[in-house]
């Protein structure tokens, strides 16, 4: 996720741009950049946060009345001056900023570099203005050499295109990255979202999927990238303050993250095959895997235990990163995987230091380029969830997930537990889960906020499941405890009987997991085991079990494998969190003592 903003009139656009990219930043904030036209191209850009870099650049000190900006948030290459957008091709004919992830940019590249172009960045990015360049170069026309270029990409894009020779025109075009045009008096922009251009126009068109827009100052031609077909469509006039805005509409950075899960999941899916088959091996070669973790991270560390263990047959052991150095020995053949969406945590480090140490090799899953873990590590893994702002923590656990479920199924494939067939059917499978999460979105949050008014008074909430659901009722608990300020506690089912069932009494709130599974008839006991106690049982299940007659409220979800199960389910427990708290009076975004990072141990 990063966030893009162009601009075409006639004022100084540079001052313009830098003010729209402060408000984008929450798209991402490890780089900033602006470039201007005039006859040539104009750019500043640097790693840092914008103030930062305009204290040092001035970025608003540009020539020109066109121009383009770029907020970003690593995807590919660190956060560095030369990755920095905005990029321009090796002839100094075209400049591009992008928000998305071009996949098959390392084929492109070598194409492009056997034809003379040369690269200065690490970034997918750069391929694309030279690749319109060299159509340029082929005497197409600015936006028939966008069209061939685009149609070759595979990947998300939205772009903000600038051509040297046409200084009159602004070319942008998108797919399954968010932009939109923005239409003001004498002048047009496109930016990633609402906020940043709100100030300068409230008529606005949302572009759709394959859509090319070039833009003049007094006028705007709209066509489909594949038909060529010529489209006009109504500008609709935003009522949104700017801080509504900036959230998307949502109340809460902390429900619009939720809501990003299925592109949080989509965007880790597609990236970086790479990363994932070099740690396969590197697990398959180790004698020792242990996943060390805080928080979230470790919830999902606990997934990826049941997973390998379920598809690859392979033993991982999972240790919350402040009791590694005391619990654990590494030493040569021995491999640490930390899990760390801020790649930050005092904790998660200090354990990977001692792994390191003692000789281990270490590898990290982390959602933030050039992090401080990144440069501990011998193999470096990303989730692609863009800039997480609620301290806590919701898309990026969808995202860990994803990956490591991949990574289950690819070491499972390796070590021929499963055969190349079902690695493909499974992993067909976990393609389609976003679109599954977006249903469970629409179809639960109803229900879930109808539970939370009767929930938002309550002491404590127990949660039970089994299984792989055993860690999402943890990081459900999680979710309830650091918002709500509610007493929750989550345990596999089968320990109520040593101890916490003492504390189930007439009207305890109790919420049990059901996912498919071998466990489900033990669950379905064990629901039966509170209810004896008086407990007020809430279940969540696919909607082929019966369990409805066992439970006082349920929460009905799509049927999944049990090993997809903690994608879905954990969704109705991030929005109950989020429900019970807004009706309790609280802020979600941010709760009382807690920070998104814990640098200190
Ligand atoms: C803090 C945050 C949690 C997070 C944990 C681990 O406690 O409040 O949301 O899960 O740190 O963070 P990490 O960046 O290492 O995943």
């Amino acid at each position: 996720m990063c966030g893009i903003v162009g601009y075409i009139g006639s004022r100084p656009a540079a001052p313009l741009l830098l003010d729209a990219l402060k408000r984008l930043e929450y798209r991402g904030y490890d780089s900033a950049g602006i470039v201007t036209l005039t006859d040539k191209f104009n750019v500043k850009k640097d790693s840092g946060k914008i103030a930062e870099i305009d204290s040092r650049l001035d970025l608003a000190d540009l020539p020109g009345t066109c121009g383009l900006g770029h907020t970003r948030w690593a995807t590919h290459g660190k956060p560095s001056q030369r990755n920095a957008h905005p990029h321009v091709d090796s002839f100094g004919r075209v400049a591009v900023v992008h928000n998305g992830i071009i996949e098959n940019y390392l084929e492109i590249k070598q194409e492009l570099k056997k034809r003379g172009f040369t690269f200065r960045s690490d970034t997918d990015t750069e391929v694309i203005p030279n690749l319109i360049s060299f159509y340029l170069s082929r005497k197409l026309s600015p936006e028939q050499a966008v069209r061939r270029a685009l149609s070759q990409l595979e990947g998300s894009f939205a772009l903000g295109i600038l051509i040297r020779d046409n200084p009159d025109k602004l070319i942008a075009a998108r797919k399954e990255s968010p932009l939109i045009v923005g239409l003001g008096k004498n002048e047009m922009f496109i930016a990633s979202d609402i906020p940043a251009i709100l100030p300068y126009t409230k008529r606005v068109i949302v572009m759709h999927d394959e859509d090319l827009a070039v833009l003049f100052s007094r006028a705007l031609i709209i066509r489909n990238l594949k038909s060529w077909r010529r489209t006009v469509r109504k500008p609709t006039l935003v009522k949104w303050t700017l801080e509504m805005a900036e959230k998307g509409g949502y109340p809460h950075f902390t429900i619009k993250e939720i809501y990003e899960q299925p592109a949080a999941i989509r965007e880790t899916l597609r990236s970086s095959p790479a990363e994932i088959s070099r740690l396969a091996a590197l697990l398959l070669r180790s004698k020792r895997f242990y996943m060390v973790a805080c928080g979230t991270s470790y919830h999902a560390a606990l997934v990826g235990k049941y997973a390998l263990a379920k598809l690859a047959d392979y033993q991982s052991e999972v240790v919350i990163s402040s009791e590694f150095q005391e619990s654990c020995r590494a030493s040569a053949g021995t491999t640490v995987l930390a899990i760390t969406q801020s790649g930050e945590t005092a904790d998660t480090l200090k354990a990977v230091r001692v792994a390191k140490a003692s000789g281990a090799k270490i590898a990290c899953l982390t959602n933030v380029i050039g992090s401080s873990i990144t440069r501990e590590s011998d193999v470096v893994c990303h989730t692609h969830a863009g800039p997480e702002i609620s301290v806590v923590a919701t898309k990026t656990f969808a995202a860990q997930v994803a990956f490591l479920l991949r990574l289950a199924i690819e070491t499972a494939r390796c070590k021929r537990t499963i055969t190349s067939s079902q690695a493909r059917q499974l992993m067909v499978e976990l393609q389609e889960l976003p679109k599954v999460v977006e249903r469970v979105l629409r179809s639960t949050e109803r229900p879930v906020r109808e539970l939370a008014q009767k929930l938002k008074d309550v002491e404590h909430i127990y949660l039970i499941s089994r299984g792989i659901g055993y860690p999402t009722v943890l990081e459900g608990a999680l979710k309830l405890k650091e918002i709500t300020y509610i007493h929750s506690e989550a345990l596999p089912a089968g320990e109520l009987k040593h101890g916490t069932l003492a504390l189930i009494e007439p009207g305890t709130a109790v919420i049990a997991l059901i996912p498919p599974g071998d466990a489900r008839s033990r669950m379905i006991g064990n629901v039966e085991e509170v209810k004896a106690r008086g407990a007020w049982v809430i279940g969540l299940t696919d909607a082929d079990a019966d369990v409805g007659a066992h439970v006082d409220w349920l929460i009905t979800l799509p049927r999944t494998r049990e090993l997809f199960s903690p994608l879905l389910y954990i969704t109705p427990l991030q929005l109950l969190a989020y429900h019970t708290t807004v009706l309790r009076g609280q802020d979600p975004d941010r709760p009382r003592s807690l920070a998104k990072s814990v640098t200190v141990e």
